[in-house]
């Protein structure tokens, strides 16, 4: 069992969660993530370790409320309990000095390009950091992508804060402006790394990825979290998250994660119908 120390919550939808985890605090890398129950008999779910704390073995989860089980994780508490936290898992992010690197954070995929802001950061690039969100409310951690960063840009797609447009428009501007970084590590929606790969591709930027598959097992036995990669299979628990974004088949991975959105929704609806009882809140 993995105590929960601390929640907050960023934004409507988006939860911060301090859990207590001592030995995967201690090694995790940034790009590392673990998979989670919340109950018994509930759902694993892949969640980016935002942040760590070794010496108080706590580590940092930001989770978005879309289906069953991750509202029933959003509404955990200080003092619940994970059934089981599994990680770090993943390969870590590539980090060296490239020179000029564009970290870009797509809606709630902001708190997976924050710990790999700060890491590239820490081994002296220059951070020019893009996060976009729908709009206002729903920006999360720009005071910690601000000290990850040497400069921070900040879209809303209805122009309610920052510049009006999306994160792809910022880069641009950056790519004729200052001209071409060295290197840009794009995470957020699946068609917004897509279209992150579109722009960097011609001028021949390197570009990673972070994918975001249907994951079980986590440790390359299930198969679920296959992913095309140039002309290779590959299984992103393992091989990745991360990947080059000009080889990812971003189509197919599209597809393969709208598999179960039937299913989901009809979990998620049941659950929502539930009768509730005071001492049956994670059921
Ligand atoms: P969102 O849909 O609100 O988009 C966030 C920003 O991404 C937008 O403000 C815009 O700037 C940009 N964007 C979106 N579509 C774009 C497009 N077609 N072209 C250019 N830019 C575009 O984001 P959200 O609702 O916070 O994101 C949720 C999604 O992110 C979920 O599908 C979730 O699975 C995914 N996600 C991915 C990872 C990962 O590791 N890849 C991590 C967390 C969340
Ligand atoms: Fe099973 Fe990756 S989640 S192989």
């Amino acid at each position: 069992m993995y105590r929960i120390i601390e929640t907050q919550i960023l934004a409507p939808t988006i939860s911060k969660l301090t859990v207590e985890a001592p030995l995967v605090a201690k090694k995790r890398k940034a790009g590392n993530f673990v998979i989670v129950r919340a109950t018994p008999t509930g759902e694993r779910i892949p969640l980016t370790i935002v942040d760590s704390d070794p010496e108080k073995g706590t580590i940092v989860l930001i989770v978005q409320a879309i289906g069953k089980t991750t509202h029933i994780i959003s509404e955990l508490q200080a003092g619940d309990h994970f059934e089981d936290v599994v990680g770090p898992l993943g390969e870590p992010t590539p980090v060296s000095n490239f020179g000029t690197v564009v970290c870009i954070g797509g809606g709630v995929g902001t708190a997976v390009i924050y710990p790999i802001a700060k890491a590239l950061k820490a081994a002296g690039n220059r951070v020019i950091s893009i996060m976009g969100a729908r709009t206002r409310e729903l920006m999360i951690l720009e005071d910690e992508m601000a000290g990850a960063s040497n400069e921070l840009i900040v879209t809303t797609d209805d122009g309610s804060y920052g510049k009006k447009g999306f994160v792809t428009d910022a880069l641009q501007e950056i790519i004729t402006g200052q001209g071409k970084p060295d290197a840009v590590y794009a995470i957020g929606p699946l068609p917004m790394m897509r279209a992150v790969a579109g722009v960097t591709r011609e001028p021949g930027i390197r570009t990673w990825v972070s994918l975001n598959p249907i994951m079980m097992d986590g440790t390359g036995m299930c198969g679920a979290c296959r992913v095309t990669v140039g002309s290779e299979l590959k299984f992103a628990c393992v091989d990745g998250p991360e990947f080059d974004a000009h080889q990812v088949n971003f189509d197919e991975l599209i597809a393969r994660n709208r598999t179960y959105i039937g299913p989901e929704q009809q979990a998620f609806e049941t659950w929502k119908n539930r009768t509730v009882t005071t001492d049956c809140r994670h059921i």
